[in-house]
């Protein structure tokens, strides 16, 4: 099975970490379907990556939602054939006191950050059984290794990432699929600048910079490159790992 021509899924890759990663595959000759729930940020970024000569097409999914997961997967088949690579990378950041956080905010956090991989990894499965060929890429928290004060339910779903990512390789290795999962650092996105700008770390990205052995915030293209060797045939033999991508702070 070649890497080059096979069909991706990237969630959230309509900003931040997802688009790289997009970017990246497309780059190396894969199609890819994006799914976001931005519907006018998924379109600008499909437009301008097909104006570039990409094959790729956006489908506006919750991925907490099974119904939307398992429409949208059926189209992704009939466009552009099996789902044989998944990223995982859709999620929400939560802040706040530990002490506040509602049960409403930890079923939301829980629901788009792990019941979301768990939608769309058992509903692209399939595809990869039949190929007995698959890659599932699972975009968690450097904050589970290390833990993040204010942030209990993130780093909860995160955590439960990684375990799911662990339990999986064992299940799916006899079947040619491989499931990995990387844990970035600080990395500039949409989503840590928001934080950032709104106050919700107690420190500044400066100091994060100042406590990272390379001394830089991650860039997308960072984690995108990683996802990609993940991804590719030469990686059959990498699976169950934490490929941490974070500048030398928290391996
Ligand atoms: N940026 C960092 O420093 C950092 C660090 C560790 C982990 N992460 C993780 O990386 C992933 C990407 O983060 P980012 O920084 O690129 O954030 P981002 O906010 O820029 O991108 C996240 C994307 O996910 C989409 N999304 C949110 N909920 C969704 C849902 N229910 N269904 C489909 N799409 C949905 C958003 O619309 C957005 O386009 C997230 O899982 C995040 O937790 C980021």
């Amino acid at each position: 099975m070649a890497f080059e021509g096979t069909t991706a899924i990237v969630t959230g890759g309509a900003s931040g970490l997802g688009l790289a990663i997009a970017e990246a595959l497309v780059a190396r000759g894969t199609k890819v379907a994006i799914f976001d729930i931005q519907a006018d940020q998924l379109d600008t970024e499909v437009t301008r990556l097909r104006e570039q000569g990409a094959t790729v097409d956006g489908y506006v999914v919750d991925v907490s939602d099974r119904e939307q997961v398992e429409s949208a997967m059926g189209k992704v088949r009939a466009e552009f054939g099996p789902i044989l690579i998944l990223i995982n990378n859709a999620g929400i950041e939560q802040f706040g006191k530990f002490t506040q956080l509602t049960d409403d905010l930890w079923d939301r956090v829980m629901a788009i950050n792990l019941r979301g991989p768990f939608i769309c990894t058992q509903l692209a499965l399939p595809d990869m059984q039949d190929a007995k060929w698959g890659r599932i890429v699972n975009i968690s928290s450097s904050s589970a290794q290390g833990g993040q004060s204010y942030m209990a339910a993130y780093v909860a779903s995160k955590a439960g990432l990684i375990g799911f990512t662990k339990a999986l390789a064992l299940e799916l290795g006899p079947r040619g699929i491989t499931v990995n999962t990387i844990p970035p650092g600080m990395v500039v996105t949409p989503m840590l600048e928001k934080a950032i700008a709104e106050g919700k770390f107690t420190d500044s990205l400066e100091h994060f910079v100042s406590i990272t052995p390379v001394r830089r915030a991650g860039r997308p293209e960072d984690i995108a490159n990683a996802a990609v060797f993940l991804c590719q045939d030469e990686s059959s033999y990498i699976t169950g790992q934490i490929i941490g991508v974070n500048g030398g702070r928290r391996t």
